[in-house]
């Protein structure tokens, strides 16, 4: 096991961006995720607050991106571990949301029905409670299989850490349903707590299932047929209201044939592991739509995808590169890639670019 001081050292330098770029990419890459949990422990213990963490996220994040990636490619939409991996996604996009929320409402100094952060901060809580379907199918109907397969490390601590996180999620709900009738500055000092200890807790277990456990299952699972039976007992417990819809049982056999109408503006905003803010628009085997948001001045950096892909520049201008060509675009325009050929975007130095990413067939579908 590495120095685990030493580390937070490292990480601390990181999250600051003393170190950045390519090293802390190597520093990062190299570490064990296990260790990198200690380490990122022991900072907390060492006085840093657990939201002062985010750089460090997202640095683990575009480390991790690639190799989630490639688990959803061998796995596949419906697979349990694509369900489960793809619910981790909507789940963090939560947390980021509930941070920014409470950091809000932490700063008012009264209960303001006319404020909607109290509504959207019901609405998160709702969301990560629902969540417990997630963590049923885990517990359930993953866990007991690599049990009987020798693994039983790994799940205990996860049931562990699940039974810290349920009984504090319901207070989060309970907050938010009963602040109109709470002293303010109460609710506030309870939100924090409450807040910050989920949304470090949460993330911190969502890194380790997609580092380490699910990674270990699917090693310790190799039998298509047994996944099949895991996913007929998954389907039994059900799904959470964010699963994406094709992975869900009410979209077996036939749903696709309903009309769906997505309003870009009500889906959740989520950040890329490449980066920008992202939005996932549709999902379904014959395609993929990803609406890519980015600031003046940022880019998507150039990378490969194995299917073609259509860029519709939704608003705003900027530049679409693909291989070594570069054309500049605005709201309207469309651009096609082939598949296998680097592409990249950048916005303008003075204008966000927000562009809708076709992939098709979609990438991560088994055919
Ligand atoms: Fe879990
Ligand atoms: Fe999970």
């Amino acid at each position: 096991m590495a120095d685990i001081d030493q580390l937070a050292q490292a990480l601390q330098k990181i999250n600051t961006g003393e170190i950045s770029g390519g090293e802390a990419r190597r520093i990062l890459e190299n570490i064990d995720p296990v260790d990198l949990s200690l380490a990122e422990q022991r900072l907390i213990e060492q006085g840093t607050l657990p939201h002062e963490l985010r750089g460090l996220c997202a640095a683990h994040l575009a480390v991790l991106g690639s190799e989630l990636e490639k688990i959803k490619v061998e796995t596949g939409p419906g697979h349990p571990i694509h369900t489960l991996v793809s619910e981790h996604d909507d789940i963090l996009s939560f947390l980021d949301q509930l941070e920014e929320v409470q950091g809000r409402l932490t700063g008012l100094s009264a209960y303001d029905p006319s404020n909607k952060d109290f509504e959207t901060l019901k609405y998160l809580a709702g969301e990560l409670v629902e969540a417990e379907k997630h963590h049923a199918r885990e517990e359930d109907v993953l866990f007991p299989e690599m049990e009987r397969r020798g693994i039983t490390g790994p799940p205990r601590i996860m049931r562990l850490e699940h039974d810290d996180l349920r009984p504090n999620k319901r207070h989060l709900l309970e907050l938010a349903e009963q602040v109109p009738n709470l002293d303010y500055e109460e609710f506030k000092r309870d939100l924090k707590k409450t807040a910050e200890f989920i949304i470090f807790n949460m993330r911190d277990h969502i890194f380790k299932e997609n580092t380490i456990l699910y990674p270990a299952a699917l090693k310790a699972i190799p039998e298509p047929e047994v996944w099949e039976r895991l996913k007929a007992e998954a389907d039994a417990i059900g799904y959470c209201c964010f699963t994406p819809g094709y992975l869900s049982e009410e979209k077996k056999g036939g749903s696709t044939e309903k009309m769906q109408v997505i309003k870009l503006g009500d889906l959740p905003i989520t950040t890329s592991p490449r980066g920008p803010r992202i939005r996932r628009v549709l999902e379904e085997p014959a395609v993929a739509i990803t609406n890519v948001l980015l600031e003046p001045g940022q880019e998507l950096p150039a990378h490969k995808t194995p299917v073609d892909v259509v860029f519709y520049v939704h608003e705003g201008r900027g530049s679409i590169i693909i291989g070594d060509q570069s054309a500049t675009v605005a709201a309207g325009d469309l651009v096609f890639s082939p598949k296998n050929i680097p592409h990249g975007l950048l916005a303008a130095r003075d204008s966000s670019l927000s562009v809708l990413v076709i992939k098709t067939p979609n990438p991560t579908a088994k055919n």
